[in-house]
């Protein structure tokens, strides 16, 4: 593999901000410094940083890369292609697929698949339940041996009290390399939701749809923050979308115990509003809430109650996607748009949102021993060099993703990834993807 070298650019981690070239040699970092000390010997491929800042890969708690099953609407190849424009190195694929990832098999194709494909860290999530049918708990430890460290039954809640406390009280006796695993909660009471296609408020009454309440998702929020309590085992939250579950989270927090939480580009970007023409497109679960949500979401990724930005791509073919609202399948895209959308969203300071996108997720996900890392000598070379203040517009047809499901069309987004280097190997120069 050929020495690479990093030049012209501000590297940005968890130690600060500082202008410094990068060198990168059997993929990992030999030096970070001023040009006149980061010089290899031999030659190298170089990566032009101007304007750029020099950052871990980004890592997303929430991928759904649809295989095996659907890859009509997406492979792991695909997906991970998306993933590496977007600036990712590490992605935790979602498990529900079609077989479920509940099973060792499963888990192993999923990152045998990712490993073939080469252009992102695809990490299996397994399920917290047997098909996700919410009645019997996977084996937890015979898929944590396999690798497995976030369980979630994202697509639906567990909606069962008491297996979701067995859940908690099985996970918190089992470790991966020392650490407990984390069990993930898509938070949403299913009985509060049926035939629901959009936020229950003032828009869905004007706009004649069926709605989905917002105390649907706070209720299972609630419930297992107290179970939390009640087992002492970790939680994570996924795609928090209201402010009554901010300040939930927030209050456990403050009550010491081991909650995380995660929130969507378009739950900070996006409102109910958008479903005044009907477009599918905006179909998303949970889904676009008001605008006071998506500011106290963006207050909550601010003050540090929620600790990362997580895309839950949901890749869904054209087909599907034009079907009637009512008929058309929940999600969108959000790789390739994640870090533009948030920092044309977010006050907040480009390093708080880097710290969203790279270490945080790192250590939820437990694959901080090779992401998130400092940009420091001996460090493996997972990094994202992006452009902070590139204002561009996403074109569906230049998508890596298989499918097109962007809400994005018709905004400026502002921050494009300019190169992405995986395990010192460059996935995407200047934009594109290198295979
Ligand atoms: O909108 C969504 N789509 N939310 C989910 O939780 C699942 C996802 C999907 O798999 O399409």
């Amino acid at each position: 593999m050929n020495d690479l070298l990093i030049i012209g650019g501000e590297v940005v981690d968890r130690q600060g901000r500082r202008r410094a070239d990068v060198h990168v040699a059997d993929g990992r970092i030999v030096a970070v410094g001023p040009p006149d000390e980061v010089s290899p010997a031999g030659g190298a491929t170089t990566l032009d940083a101007t304007g750029c800042l020099v950052t871990p890969g980004f890592v997303d708690l929430h991928t759904h890369l649809r295989e095996p099953g659907r890859e009509e609407a997406e492979t792991i190849e695909t997906g991970s292609r998306a993933a590496a424009k977007g600036g990712y190195t590490c992605v935790v694929a979602m498990p529900n697929t079609d077989p479920t990832q509940d099973t060792v098999s499963v888990i192993e194709f999923v990152r045998r698949q990712g490993e073939l494909a080469g252009l992102c860290d695809v990490r299996p999530s397994g399920s917290i339940t047997v098909g996700q049918a919410g009645t019997q708990l996977t084996p937890f430890a015979e898929l944590a041996a396999a690798g497995v460290r976030i369980f979630t039954d994202d697509g639906f809640g567990v909606q069962d009290p008491l297996l979701m406390r067995r859940a908690l009280e099985y996970a918190s006796d089992i470790r991966v390399d020392g650490r407990p695993i984390v069990l993930a909660q898509h938070c949403e009471v299913s009985r509060l939701t049926e035939g629901a296609v959009m936020h229950e408020g003032h828009c869905c009454s004007a706009f004649g749809l069926p709605g989905w309440p917002s105390i649907a998702e706070e209720l299972m929020v609630f419930r297992d923050i107290e179970l939390v309590r009640l087992t002492g085992a970790p939680l994570h939250v996924l795609h928090l979308s209201t402010a009554r579950s901010v300040e939930l989270v927030r209050a456990a927090k403050a009550d010491g115990l081991p909650v995380t939480a995660e929130a969507t580009p378009h739950h900070i970007s996006l409102t109910d509003e958008r479903l005044a023409g009907y477009s599918p497109i905006f179909r998303v679960n949970p889904p676009l809430r008001t605008m006071d949500d998506v500011e106290a979401v963006r207050a909550g990724l601010a003050d540090g109650t929620i600790d990362a930005i997580a895309t839950d791509h949901a890749p869904h073919t054209a087909e599907t996607k034009e079907r009637p609202l009512d008929q058309a399948p929940p999600g969108m895209l959000g790789l390739e748009t994640a870090l533009g959308v948030s920092l044309a969203s977010l006050a907040m300071p480009v390093e708080d949102v880097v710290a969203a996108m790279t270490w945080r997720p790192a250590a939820i996900a437990g694959v901080d021993d090779v992401h998130g890392r400092p940009v420091a000598a001996g460090e493996p070379a997972n990094l994202c060099v992006f452009d902070p203040d590139e204002r561009w517009h996403v074109q569906p047809g230049e998508l890596a993703s298989r499918s097109r499901n962007t809400p994005y069309v018709d905004v400026e987004l502002r921050g494009r990834v300019r190169h992405t280097v995986l395990a010192g190997s460059p996935t995407v120069v200047d934009g594109s993807p290198t295979r």
